[in-house]
């Protein structure tokens, strides 16, 4: 029987068969210089042909690159890079002059700093009010074989390497694994790997291989241009080849979220708004009929703003003295108002926006005809202790939708169909109270990991809200909490967790919308 075998599938079966023991793909790998990909694709493709066979599942421990430390193993370490510097510069420097340089970022130059003393590279002196560094004696020399930097450089291709493969003296290497885990330049990661030996049909192929014509695993201009290829035989590919992880670039899976929201919106026949994160009284609160003095102002929170002090400008002058009457006498709302003399000063306070309710009122002010149908995504801030509930900066999603006949079951309707959007669809109400709706609706969803949940407010606006801006029909609102409805979506417990920078938990994220 004559086997076909390519050049680097010949060097496997030769491989195992000297070495006579099973082997992991990648010890095979390092053996023969190959890239580990290669190895486990041939791998498969022989044992597919029985010419080589499993033997035991072992674990591998390896330490991957942090992206610091693929970032060091690239430019080198940044002591190494001072100490380079300082030698152009005869030996010795300023702090300031090697910042001038711009060779390092300035926290790569405080890092470079701190390791550099601790290895005893340079002596540092303050004089003249400037700090000077100086390069010790033997300097140069221990930065030509610095451990830690072989051992980096060994990565750099791959991203991983294995203590094994490390030619250093024990004590050297555990200071070395030390360094690496203070310094987050490496993580150690395991894997399960399987050892194949060669098998009996595998040396016969071994010894009657067919060697002399090469498998072609990629086809090339020239290959091409000559037309050589139709004379040759080409490799197949092999599709379920286990691979190493891949991770391309994505979303965080928040984003993800909030840009899934605003496609379901946009979808319902909602045009997006913004406003500004620092807010006017006035818009924030007493467009709401929220009164400026009383214990209502302070349903929640807010930050005030120091600098600018203000005061701010509100452009809609009628309409902020029709806001005035309402809240001082009713106006002709139908209401008695709140009965106190209105502060125009109040009004023009700089604040931290608390609620995406002052976009919908901004919106409001300049969209008078129906149908009007707007939403706005966006942050607010109010004082909070921070737990796995509640921050000081949540998002909400705001909306409103104004028209002739529109009711209460509208309202639910649309608040459903935001959820279910982003596929949550465990959604209660029950009624609530807000100042500036009548009625008003809360709404709760169910986060696996909390149980029911507030979700947010709703209502119907008021008519000392709506008819100050000159609108007499009825307009919906609602402002939801977005991390809420993130946690539900995501199956997350902790609002923290949402703005995670943790690069491995991201990576392994799947796409969720
Ligand atoms: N702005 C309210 C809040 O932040 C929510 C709300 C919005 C209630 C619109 C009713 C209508 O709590």
């Amino acid at each position: 029987m004559k086997y076909r075998l390519s050049e680097k599938s010949r060097q496997i079966l030769d491989h195992l068969s000297t070495v006579k023991r099973p082997l992991s793909a990648s010890s095979i790998a390092r053996s023969l210089g190959l890239k580990d990909d290669t190895v486990r694709s041939l791998i498969e493709s022989l044992r597919q042909k029985k010419l080589i066979e499993d033997k035991e599942t072992i674990r591998i421990e390896f330490y991957q690159l942090t992206p610091e430390g693929q970032h060091f193993a690239t430019k080198g370490l940044p002591e190494i890079r001072l100490v380079k510097l300082l030698a152009k510069q005869g030996g010795a420097g300023s702090v300031e002059s090697i910042a001038d340089t711009k060779v390092l970022k300035p926290l790569e130059q405080t890092l470079a700093l701190g390791w550099a003393r601790r290895n005893k590279w340079i002596s540092v002196s303050e004089s003249d009010g400037q700090t000077w560094m100086k390069l010790t004696s033997n300097t140069t020399e221990a930065i030509k074989q610095h451990p830690l930097q072989l051992v980096l450089d060994s990565a750099k291709e791959s991203g991983f390497f294995q203590l094994a493969d490390i030619k250093l003296e024990k004590k050297y290497l555990r200071r070395i694994q030390n360094t690496l885990r203070k310094r987050k330049l490496a993580e150690l990661v395991t894997r399960q790997t399987i050892t194949v030996s060669i098998t009996s049909k595998g040396h016969q192929a071994l010894k009657a291989a067919l060697t002399d014509k090469e498998l072609i695993r990629d086809l090339s201009p020239d290959l091409l241009k000559s037309d050589a290829w139709k004379d040759q035989d080409f490799m197949p590919y092999n599709l379920r080849t286990p691979t190493s992880p891949l991770y391309p670039g994505k979303k965080h899976p928040f984003v993800e979220f909030i840009d899934r929201l605003k496609r379901v919106l946009i979808g319902l026949g909602f045009q997006e708004a913004k406003g500004p994160l620092v807010e006017t009284e006035f818009w924030n609160n007493d467009a709401l009929f929220m009164p400026q003095d009383h214990v209502a102002r302070e349903v929640h929170d807010l930050y005030h703003i120091k600098k600018p002090k203000g005061p701010g400008r509100i452009i809609d002058e009628s309409a902020l003295k029709r806001v005035a009457k309402t809240h001082e006498n009713g106006w002709k709302t139908g209401s008695t108002g709140w009965r106190y003399p209105y502060s125009f000063d109040i009004a023009r306070r700089l604040v931290m926006r608390s609620q995406t309710t002052s976009v919908s009122m901004r919106f409001l002010s300049e969209h008078k005809e129906p149908p009007i149908t707007m939403f706005s995504i966006d942050r607010n801030f109010r004082p909070e202790k921070f737990d796995a509930t509640h921050s000081a900066e949540f998002i909400q999603i705001e909306g409103i939708i104004g028209g002739k006949d529109l009711t209460l079951r509208d309202l639910m309707g649309y608040i459903k169909a935001i959820a279910k959007g982003v596929g949550v669809e465990k959604i209660k109400f029950k009624p609530g109270f807000f100042p500036f709706t009548e009625p008003s609706v809360e709404s709760f969803i169910f986060i696996p990991e909390l149980g029911w949940k507030e979700f947010g407010g709703s209502g119907i606006f008021r008519p000392e809200v709506t008819l100050p801006f000159g609108i007499d029909f009825p307009v919906l609102a609602w402002g939801l909490g977005a991390d809420r409805l993130a946690m539900a979506a995501l199956g997350i417990g902790d609002i923290r967790e949402l703005a995670t920078r943790n690069l491995g938990q991201l990576r392994k994220a799947s796409m969720r919308f």
